[in-house]
């Protein structure tokens, strides 16, 4: 079947409104009754996000070094792998968020905190159409279209993965709220 430009950009921008959306929505809904040990096991999630951010980045070098040295099969390979681990994360984002109501900050440098955090929060929201368009620009090989819109999402993206790992680790120490 062959998907029309058209289709895609509107799925595209479906995609990348319904997400905020429910990204929103699980800050107002009502966090589900567990028992210990699904607490314990869904509260590991945050750890799992930080490493999937974590690996998303390396793996965000490792394509851009497969380009500059012309290996685009590599390149597609690492940029595919990062965008599956994309996916991966935001199912467990959703899950986490779902079940466990945000942590409060509680070490110094608050204003750096919330400067990290809402320009993570804020770029998220924009690396999500960003990611899509580069990669179905990528897969169709219009290389210029590509590669102009790549200069922007390549760096914005490692921003985001980098800044999610810097939140783990700033929320080190603070205590997790009571479900
Ligand atoms: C969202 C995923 C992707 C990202 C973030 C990304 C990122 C990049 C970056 C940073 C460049 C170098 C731009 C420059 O400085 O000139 C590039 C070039 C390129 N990418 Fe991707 N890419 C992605 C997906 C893909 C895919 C799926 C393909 C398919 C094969 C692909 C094929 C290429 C090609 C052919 C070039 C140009 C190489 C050249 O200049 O000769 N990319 N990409």
């Amino acid at each position: 079947m062959n998907i029309s430009d058209k289709s895609l950009k509107y799925l595209i921008i479906t995609i990348s409104i319904v997400i905020p959306v429910v990204v929103t929505a699980l800050r107002y809904l009502p966090s589900p009754e567990l028992s210990a040990e699904a607490t314990a096991q869904i509260r590991g999630l945050s750890k799992l996000n930080a490493i999937i951010n974590g690996t998303t980045f390396f793996i965000l070098i490792g394509a851009w070094f497969a380009i500059k040295n012309k290996n685009i099969g590599l390149h597609k390979k690492l940029t595919t792998v990062a965008m599956v681990l994309s996916v991966l994360f935001l199912l467990s984002y959703i899950v986490y968020h779902f079940c466990v109501p945000h942590i409060e900050y509680c070490n110094e440098y608050k204003t750096l905190y919330l400067f990290i955090l809402i320009s993570h929060i804020a770029l998220s929201a924009v690396i999500v159409p960003l990611a899509l368009y580069t990669y179905l620009r990528g897969s169709k090989m219009e290389v210029e279209r590509h590669r102009k819109l790549a200069k922007i999402t390549w760096p914005l993206w490692l921003y985001v993965t980098a800044t999610g790992v810097i939140v783990y680790l700033m929320l080190d120490g603070c205590p997790p709220p009571q479900l």
